[in-house]
């Protein structure tokens, strides 16, 4: 049982690490066109990383998964992913990525006791690929996907953030992608985090409509899978396929939030849609290694956890863009 309890009763038992603000890609529902980077020395060290998440496991933590920006971007990820593997009382150690490191770097991770990976896939279509992350290639992540594949990774997830008139059309496809190779995959509603223009016009696409078109070809079957995440799955009659809907939107699942980021800045993010944090980077830079004194300010820290998003409330925006707060 995790010690670290909120206001409402909800125990975390799953953190969210982010190891950069930095990444290869620029999609459009992420990051500005021209971002600017933390400097490395407000960046978390890999021995900062590493004594952080001990602390949220020896709390009773037993979900990690790293994220970003991108966070295959940092050249000692998979170092990083070493360390943790060996933390007591740990049970799963996944990862957030946009795949375009993955021919090199699945092969190591995998080694290395990485023991999930969810990949960002938005479009099957190269132009439009390139468009939406504004420089990635299509190519490279698929051949990523396979190599995660060929690595020994099963169950990956991918993630597609579905925008009306963008890649609305490719709903069908993308299934499709992941029937073919025994992979899950996440519908996901864009979240109103950081300040971009484009989401004037209005792109929301909701859950339903998405489990619309696929019910149109396929019968969903409500799942009972949960990987702890708010991803609500149902199987495929016909294929291992489970497909899920991330809505926070249409489908709030706050009240049964069991977890909290950690920037790479080293601040404690109580809420992916509020400002709530902590700084865990001060205690870690004037106590190195003191493990007890990071607990007991994530104790004192969850408290200020509050009960739900409120992006769909008129007037909030949230500045803080996704990369830096950490997938
Ligand atoms: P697992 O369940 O562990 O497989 O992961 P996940 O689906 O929670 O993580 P992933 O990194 O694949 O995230 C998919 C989407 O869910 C991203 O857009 C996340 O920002 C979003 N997400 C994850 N946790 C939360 C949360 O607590 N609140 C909100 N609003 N969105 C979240
Ligand atoms: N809304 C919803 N999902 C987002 N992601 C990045 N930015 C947003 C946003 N504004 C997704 C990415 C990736 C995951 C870490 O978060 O597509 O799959
Ligand atoms: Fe990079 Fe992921 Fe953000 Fe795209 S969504 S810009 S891949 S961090």
């Amino acid at each position: 049982m995790s010690q670290i309890v909120d206001g409402f009763n909800r125990q975390v038992d799953y953190l969210r690490l982010s190891v950069t603000d930095r990444c290869d890609f620029r999609c459009v529902y992420c990051m500005s066109e021209d971002p600017e980077f933390l400097p490395r020395q407000q960046v978390l060290s890999l021995e900062e990383l590493s004594w952080v998440a001990q602390a949220f496991t020896e709390l009773g933590v037993k979900k990690i998964r790293l994220t970003g920006g991108e966070p295959l971007v940092r050249t000692d990820c998979d170092q990083l992913v070493k360390l943790l593997g060996n933390l007591p009382g740990l049970e799963d150690l996944s990862m957030t990525t946009n795949g375009s490191r993955l021919t090199k770097l699945a092969q190591p991770l995998f080694d290395n006791g990485l023991s999930r990976l969810n990949i960002s896939l938005d479009t099957l279509n190269p132009e439009l690929f390139t468009q939406l992350t504004r420089n990635g290639k299509l190519d490279r992540v698929i051949a990523g996907i396979d190599a995660a594949i060929a690595a020994g990774f099963r169950k990956i997830k991918i993630n597609a953030v579905i925008l009306r008139g963008q890649n609305d059309h490719e709903v069908i496809d993308l299934v499709n992608f992941c029937r073919a190779r025994n992979l899950d995959i996440a519908f996901i509603e864009e979240m109103p985090l950081g300040v971009i223009d484009e989401r004037k016009q209005s792109r929301h696409c909701s859950s339903d409509e998405v489990k619309a078109l696929i019910e149109a070809q396929y019968p969903l079957i409500p799942s009972s899978k949960r990987t702890g995440g708010p991803a609500r799955y149902y199987q495929m009659a016909d294929s291992s396929t489970h497909v899920g809907f991330i809505s926070p939107h249409s489908n709030n699942f706050c009240h049964e939030c069991n977890r909290v980021r950690v920037t790479v800045e080293g601040r404690l993010l109580l809420c992916l849609g509020n400002e709530n944090s902590i700084d865990l980077k001060a205690i870690v830079r004037a106590h190195p290694g003191d493990i007890e004194r990071l607990k007991h300010a994530i104790l004192d820290g969850i408290q200020f956890k509050p009960q739900s998003h409120h992006f769909d409330q008129e007037g909030v925006q949230v500045l803080r863009f996704m990369n830096a707060t950490g997938g």
